[in-house]
């Protein structure tokens, strides 16, 4: 008897400890990506920092078994890029919202290692470039949102991955070429908004299959043809 709790308090110790030792190593890898932010000193941020606890003191972070689950800093007024966000060291990430700040420069492919992210709102800000093809890879994403910046090029056709998708949001930016028939595969789509933009071709009539799709908006592109019948089915 003695024996198993002394076992089971020692198996305490040790899950403790790789818990304490895994949220320091997020908030040193956060720390490095606010450090290269023009405004590092920015006021709501101020809280992140080495002597104050992640979990608990940190703005915008929020943990689930001591590692971060959460992070939403929504209009914080940051300047800043996304290339030195910590896309490997934060394996528990489900939630990221950056929207409404200054992020700038383009999206690095390597968010296609955020696996278990469940929300990504990047809305309003100036990232440009392309949409990376491994965004494909997200493939718990339940919520896209990169309304409102200056991305250009095409919608991958990967973005057809995304199986759990319900709101996709692409509006307000400078994407061209057609829109990707793989679309037509977001079974669990109920958003789509990709009005302002400089979309080119018909519509493809797969979008028109999308059984749970509820709002579409295409208006202010280059679209030609004309509307599939799917569509009113
Ligand atoms: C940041 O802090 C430095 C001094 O610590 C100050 O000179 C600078 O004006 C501050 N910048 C902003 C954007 O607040
Ligand atoms: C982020 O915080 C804002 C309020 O500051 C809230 O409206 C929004 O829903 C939050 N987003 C997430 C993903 O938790
Ligand atoms: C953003 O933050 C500013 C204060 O910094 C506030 O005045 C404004 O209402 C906020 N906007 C939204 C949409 O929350
Ligand atoms: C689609 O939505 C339903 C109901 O919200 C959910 O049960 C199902 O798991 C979703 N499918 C995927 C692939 O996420
Ligand atoms: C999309 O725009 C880029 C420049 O941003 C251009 O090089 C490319 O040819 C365009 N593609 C289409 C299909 O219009
Ligand atoms: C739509 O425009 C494309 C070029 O962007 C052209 O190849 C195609 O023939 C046009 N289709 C119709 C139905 O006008």
């Amino acid at each position: 008897m003695m024996m198993v709790s002394k076992i089971l308090s020692l198996l305490q110790f040790f899950t403790l400890f790789t818990i304490t030792f895994a949220s320091t190593e997020e908030a040193t890898a956060l720390l490095k990506w606010k450090s290269t932010f023009n405004n590092e000193n920015n006021s709501l941020l101020a809280s992140w920092k080495q002597s104050s606890d992640t979990c608990n003191d940190w703005y915008g972070v929020v943990c689930f078994n001591g590692r971060v689950n959460r992070l939403n800093i929504t209009n914080a007024s940051v300047f800043g890029t996304l290339y030195d966000f910590p896309f490997l060291s934060l394996p528990f990430l489900e939630y990221l919202e950056l929207s409404m700040n200054n992020f700038y420069g383009t999206i690095p492919p390597e968010i296609g290692s955020l696996t278990n992210l469940i929300y990504l709102d990047l809305n309003s800000n100036q990232i440009s470039g392309t949409i990376p093809s491994q965004i494909g890879s997200l493939v718990k994403l339940q919520i896209l949102r990169i309304f409102h910046n200056h991305l250009n090029g095409p919608i991958p056709g990967e973005i057809g991955y995304l199986r759990a998708l319900a709101k996709l949001s692409l509006g307000r930016n400078f994407l061209n070429g057609s829109i990707p028939a793989s679309l037509g595969n977001l079974n669990n789509l109920s958003y789509l908004y990709l009005h302002e933009n400089q979309l080119s071709d018909s519509i493809p009539e797969e979008i028109g299959y999308i059984r749970s799709l509820t709002e579409l908006t295409l208006s202010t592109n280059s679209l030609n043809g004309s509307i599939p019948a799917s569509l009113g089915i």
